[in-house]
C-alpha cells in the first residue's frame, strides 16, 4: 500500500511538474514531495537525525556524491558542518537522471545556497560510478 501511494504521489508530482517547464520549479516540486519531510522545507534538516542541505558543506564539497545518495540512499556516519550524523536515508529510485539534475540544481540555489549548477552529463557519469 505504502509503495502504491508513493508511486501515485510520484505520478502526481510528475504531472504537476509537467505543467512547469522551468527546471528549478520542477526540482523544487520534487524536493517538496520527496525530500522535505526529512530534510525540512527550509533545508535545515531535523535535529541530530537528518543533516541539513541548506548551507551544507557536504553538498558544496561532494557534488559528485549527491546524485548517488538520491538514487541509492545513504547510511553510516557522515559529518555535515562539523556535526556527526549516523542515520539512514532510503533510496529515491523513482527519479530519472534528468529529474535528479533538477533536484540538485534546486538544492544548490535554494535557501541562500550558492553552489555551481550540475549538468546532465555530470550527473549521468556520477550515477554510473556510484560506490
Ligand atoms: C526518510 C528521510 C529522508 C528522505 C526522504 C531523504 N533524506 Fe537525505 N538524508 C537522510 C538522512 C538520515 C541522511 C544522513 C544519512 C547518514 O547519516 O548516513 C541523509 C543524507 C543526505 C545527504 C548527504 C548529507 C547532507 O546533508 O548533505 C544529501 C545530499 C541528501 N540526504 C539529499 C536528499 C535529497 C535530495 C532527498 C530527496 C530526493 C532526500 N535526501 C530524501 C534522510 C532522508
Amino acid at each position: 500500500m505504502k509503495s502504491l501511494s508513493i508511486v501515485f504521489s510520484v505520478f502526481l508530482v510528475a504531472l504537476l511538474a509537467a505543467c512547469h517547464d522551468n527546471p528549478y520549479k520542477q526540482g523544487e516540486l520534487y524536493y517538496t514531495n520527496l525530500c522535505a519531510n526529512c530534510h525540512m522545507e527550509d533545508g535545515g534538516g531535523l535535529e541530530l537525525l537528518v543533516p541539513p542541505l541548506a548551507g551544507a558543506d557536504f553538498v558544496r564539497d561532494h557534488p559528485e556524491k549527491v546524485a548517488c545518495i538520491i538514487r541509492h540512499g545513504m547510511s553510516g556516519k557522515v559529518v555535515v558542518n562539523g556535526i556527526e550524523y549516523e542515520g539512514e536515508m532510503p533510496a529515491v529510485p523513482e527519479l530519472t537522471d534528468f529529474e535528479i539534475v533538477n533536484v540538485i540544481n534546486f538544492i544548490n540555489k535554494a535557501w541562500g545556497n550558492d553552489y555551481p549548477p550540475v549538468t546532465y552529463e555530470q550527473v549521468k557519469s556520477a550515477l554510473e560510478n556510484c560506490e
